[in-house]
């Protein structure tokens, strides 16, 4: 799958980079020989209330676990990302939105706009009641009041949770509990693709579950006629009327939590991800401009919801904080058509797209048509983010997208990290289709083998890093111990990132996907814990266990192995119930894509399940089980092939 053609940096781009190669590597080599002085220079980017004359304080031992950057530092995050380039740059765009229905107008906010707007959302969320440190849990579509309700969290210095719009009422109650939050913020309705989502709906459904949940602030975003509870429920509007456009940042320290996001991983339910204030922004800010050589007046667009963290760091936190003009698009990129992504970069001269290869291998298969009937002139830079890219769809992006003249980055990351950790910088790397390249300025990663012995040179095995960076989480909420199991005891005193990654001769990674039981599903990350928990609900189902498969478009598809309760049978009718039910238990991306009834699973003599026997089936290489003779009842796999799905 690897493809060995290297893209050198096209000509245009080589005369007009601030950072070429050479100046790339002296750059990373300054950063990783005196940190203190680099992270204290680059923190020089931030406006601080108080400027921080610590950079780094950590150590990833057990003993001594602790992570802190910039701690004598105080600044606010809603204050960086806009009140400076309002002051500077009021007329500045701020923020273009573009609705998902193309019949009706875009709309612009410029940075004075966005301050009074903040500032009115702030001072809503302070009304009722939210003080600095409280959680405020937004559940919300692509509209402008979301990027306006972080933002107003940030400035007051509540704790932001937004919780993906298209998560199931059961899995929004699951995160206001476990951050026992007593505000949401959401929407009559959502829309997306000329579907309306339910979302007001869907909080009064988790509110059920949800004790913590006292306020329900409902911005009108549709019109739909939804209930109001009285006492609980109001509008935003309602609310905002009359109230001041300004609104005094709250000072915060460093390593105050900006937010929590959650996310899944190999075991048990989805972690509360923290990120800090001062290391986190940084963190997204310096990124930003590196890897999208982002230029004040260019029109950015990340194409991913504000419910994933890629949203959080680049549509909102970095841009902003660089004073860039963000793009942020409500609907989905091929509605009402297969050109729409490409009809919104021309209407808005967009000049840097960001977007995931997920979307691009979808979109590729309706043609090249839908691309060649736009313009796209104004394309300068690509970017994909969320998982590895084929090759095929990198040539695709690459040729047919970007006519050949914009360099691609492909930036790897994870929620854990804040921001892209390896990525090229578009005026110095030269690129290779399917690799991430090379780790940015301050990132330190290795490749260790099972035992975590550090492996040099062209090497395949574990990812890890091996210091920390100023945007790294600094905690899993409410269980620290948690934390440090999951990420810094498997190979002790480094990051886990638990990505299996190789590194060629010219140090380039190539990421080739997780090495725990997550999977990536359109590059959203999927706990197969979590869809196995969801499934064993269900009445007729006994036990269930949940692997990835390969899916053209999605990358990986969910393949759930099922074993029903004594005297029920599995037809088609079960089969869609049940995948209706993971829907209902978790939203729309959990959906199982196939379901093959088992009458038993692969199990070992001490009763755990052989994963990897059920990944070899799913994958459709039967003839490479491996040795199955440790099993307690081999026969099983006999019949696991004989009825293997799809
Ligand atoms: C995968 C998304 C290959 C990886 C920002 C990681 C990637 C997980 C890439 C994190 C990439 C992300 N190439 N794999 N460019 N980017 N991944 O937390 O497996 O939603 O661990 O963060 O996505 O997913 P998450």
């Amino acid at each position: 799958m690897s493809d060995q053609t290297t893209y050198p940096v096209p000509a245009a781009w080589a005369k007009r980079t601030r950072i070429d190669e050479a100046a790339a590597a002296k750059l990373y080599g300054r950063s990783l020989a005196d940190p203190g002085t680099y992270w204290l220079e680059q923190a020089r980017r931030l406006d601080w209330i108080k400027r921080p004359e610590i950079a780094g304080d950590w150590s990833f031992d057990k003993a001594d676990f602790h992570i802190r950057w910039f701690a004598d530092g105080k600044l606010n995050a809603s204050a960086n990302c806009v009140d400076r380039h309002a002051r500077t740059h009021p007329d500045r765009v701020a923020i273009i939105w573009e609705p998902d229905d193309p019949a009706e107008p875009p709309r612009r906010y410029t940075y004075a706009q966005l301050r009074d707007e903040v500032c009115r959302f702030a001072n809503v969320l302070k009304a009722a009641g939210a003080k600095k440190g409280d959680r405020v849990t937004l559940y919300l579509p692509m509209i402008p009041e979301a990027a306006f309700a972080l933002l107003a969290c940030a400035r007051i210095g509540a704790i932001h949770s937004v919780v993906f719009a298209g998560f199931s009422p059961e899995a929004l109650a699951g995160r206001i509990q476990d951050c026992d939050s007593s505000i949401v913020v959401t929407a009559d309705e959502g829309r997306r693709g000329g579907k309306r989502v339910p979302l007001k709906a869907n909080v009064d459904a988790a509110a059920a579950h949800a004790p913590s949940l006292k306020r329900v602030i409902v911005v009108k975003a549709t019109g739909a006629d939804v209930p109001m509870q009285a006492g609980r429920d109001d509008w935003y509007r309602d609310l905002a009327e009359g109230v001041p456009t300004t609104c005094t940042p709250e000072p915060m320290g460093a390593e105050d939590p900006l937010f929590i996001l959650y996310t899944s991983g190999s075991t048990g339910k989805p972690k509360g991800v923290l990120h800090s204030t001062g290391g986190y922004l940084l963190w997204a800010a310096v990124t930003h401009e590196l890897v999208f050589d982002y230029r004040p007046g260019q029109v950015y667009w990340c194409a991913a919801d504000i419910g994933w963290v890629t949203g959080h760091s680049y549509i909102v936190y970095g841009p902003l904080a660089n004073g860039a003009t963000t793009l942020m698009y409500e609907g989905v990129p091929n509605w009402p058509d297969a050109s729409r992504i490409w009809q919104v970069v021309d209407r808005h001269k967009v000049e840097i797209l960001y977007t995931a290869p997920t979307a691009l291998r979808a979109l590729m298969k309706e043609g090249d048509g839908h691309v060649q009937a736009t313009s796209r002139a104004s394309l300068k830079l690509l970017g994909t983010v969320g998982e590895p890219i084929n090759p095929e769809a990198w040539r695709w992006y690459h040729e047919i997208v970007g006519g050949g003249r914009c360099p691609i980055v492909d930036t790897w990351w994870q929620t854990e990290t804040g921001g892209a950790l390896i990525s090229p910088l578009p005026g110095a790397t030269p690129l290779k289709p399917g690799s991430a390249t090379k780790p940015l300025p301050g990132v330190d990663p290795q490749i260790v083998d099972s035992e975590g012995i550090v492996q040099q040179g062209a090497a395949s095995g574990n990812l890890v890093i091996a210091r920390s960076w100023p945007g790294q989480m600094r905690t899993v909420w409410g269980d620290h111990q948690r934390f440090f199991e999951t990420y810094f005891s498997t190979f002790p005193g480094k990051y886990t990132t638990g990505d299996g990654a190789r590194r060629d001769e010219d140090g380039y990674y190539w990421i080739t996907g997780r090495v725990d039981d997550v999977i990536n599903v359109s590059g959203h990350r999927m706990g197969t814990a979590e869809v196995e928990s969801a499934l064993v609900l269900h009445p007729q189902v006994a036990e269930a266990a949940v692997v990835g498969m390969p899916h053209d478009v999605k990358g990986q598809g969910i393949y759930a192995y099922v074993t029903l309760n004594a005297n029920e049978t599995g037809d088609e009718t079960l089969r869609k119930a049940l995948k209706d039910w993971v829907r209902r238990e978790i939203g729309p991306i959990a959906t199982p894509d196939a379901i093959q009834f088992a009458p038993g699973l692969p199990k070992t003599r001490s009763g755990k399940i052989m994963r990897r026997i059920l990944r070899k089936i799913a994958e459709g290489e039967v003839d490479a089980l491996g040795d199955t003779s440790t099993l307690a009842d081999p026969a099983v796999v006999d019949d696991l092939v004989a009825n293997r799905v799809g």
